[in-house]
């Protein structure tokens, strides 16, 4: 960094790493692997000139996930944003879908991008999920699926949701853009509903820079969703549906392939994290962590905490003194996705309809978690706290 600064720069991308403060704590960072390990994938890609459209490695990257996951049947995608959209038109979803507030505003947006009203549902105190107690009496005749989100890689009540769409006939379509990796009793957390949606964002767990994919039950359904992810093209002459590009380049896919071998270190690193974090904090009256809730592998993808009313400063002056500390933490989820000017007038977006969201909004605060954050960071964190 210090040689850069020697540069007299009109790089724009030099410009902005000049910017990034060596003593700044990101909420998150991503884990990188030895970039000559990756000259090799690249070298294969210059000699193959396979760059997209189902490569190679697209192929490989698919069979691997299938494997480390334990699930059966993956699509790969260019992010979980056009994941979402192209799963609800696999499923031919329209009129109404129950969602959640807390979340990403990337959820919701995947109906609008549909032409589907998004009903919002009340989340779960303990688990910021959507509360399935919450779910049946939301549902009209234009309801047609649930688009539940595993918030922080926490699982969501499956079976609950799972009974109540069956009940109602109705879809389930998990936004598991947090979910990499985390099992239940059963074994991936990723196998429940119709189809579940994976993000490789570089905020993520596991990153292709870009990246995200479907989790579909059979290999038909899969065919469609790749149908559909390459503009509907069935074969060189036929087009099935009004498809998108939803496609991972063989860039993404050949670090993907890297990446993953770095997996179980990462997870490990990040455990201790979150042990050092637990520890720190047990003692702190008005700081709340959060619980795991029912995984029997977690990916521990972020540290969220309640500040409640009991610590002696508010949310937002806890949020400003990390940042006057040069601390980056984030105020995930918050506001709330119901909030958005495009989404508040919806009746389901009402204040009252949406309490235990907007009491969890008002507290939160996602604190800093990487593989590569340093025990002495930590500290310096659990210290201001
Ligand atoms: C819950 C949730 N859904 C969807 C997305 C969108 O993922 P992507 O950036 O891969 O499109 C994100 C974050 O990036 C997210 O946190």
């Amino acid at each position: 960094m210090k040689n850069l600064k020697r540069v007299a720069v009109s790089d724009p991308v030099l410009q902005i790493l000049e910017q990034n403060e060596p003593s700044t704590i990101y909420v998150t960072r991503p884990t990188l692997p030895d970039l000559d390990a990756f000259i090799p994938y690249l070298r294969k890609i210059w000699h193959s000139k396979i760059l997209t459209n189902g490569g190679p490695f697209h192929q490989e990257l698919e069979q691997r996930l299938c494997e480390t996951l334990g699930v059966k049947h993956i699509a790969l995608f260019a992010n979980c944003t056009i994941g979402l959209v192209t799963a609800l038109q696999a499923l031919r979803i329209s009129g109404e879908v129950i969602t959640t507030p807390y979340s990403f505003v990337a959820t919701a947006n995947s109906l609008l991008w549909n032409g589907i009203k998004p009903v919002f549902v009340d989340i779960d105190p303990v688990t910021f999920n959507l509360d399935p107690a919450k779910i049946e009496a939301a549902i009209t005749p234009q309801t047609t699926a649930i688009m539940p989100v595993h918030c922080y890689g926490h699982p969501c009540d499956v079976n609950a949701i799972q009974s109540i769409a069956d009940s109602y006939g109705l879809k389930v379509i998990y936004d598991a853009a947090h979910a990499f990796g985390v099992r239940c009793e059963s074994g991936s957390i990723l196998n429940y509903g119709d189809l579940s949606v994976l993000s490789f964002h570089a905020t993520k767990v596991f990153t292709t820079f870009e990246g995200g994919a479907i989790i579909c039950p059979d290999e038909k359904t899969r065919q469609r969703i790749n149908f559909l992810k390459n503009f509907g093209y069935a074969d060189e002459v036929t087009v099935v549906a009004p498809g998108i590009n939803g496609k991972m380049s063989e860039f993404n896919a050949a670090l993907g392939l890297l990446q993953l071998q770095g997996f179980d270190e990462s997870l490990a690193k990040r455990k201790a994290i979150d042990a050092r974090y637990r520890a720190g904090l047990a003692g702190v009256a008005g700081i709340k962590c959060m619980e795991a809730s029912g995984e029997t592998v977690s990916n521990y993808a972020y540290f969220p905490i309640l500040v409640q009313p009991n610590y002696p400063l508010s949310r937002d002056s806890l949020y400003r003194k990390f940042r006057d500390n040069n601390i980056h933490v984030r105020r995930y989820f918050y506001p709330l996705i119901s909030e958005f000017s495009m989404y508040r007038g919806l009746p389901s977006a009402a204040p009252p309809n949406l309490s235990v969201a907007r009491q969890i909004s008002q507290q939160v605060i996602c604190l800093p978690i990487y593989p590569d954050l340093r025990a002495d960071q930590v500290d310096r964190i659990l210290r201001l706290i």
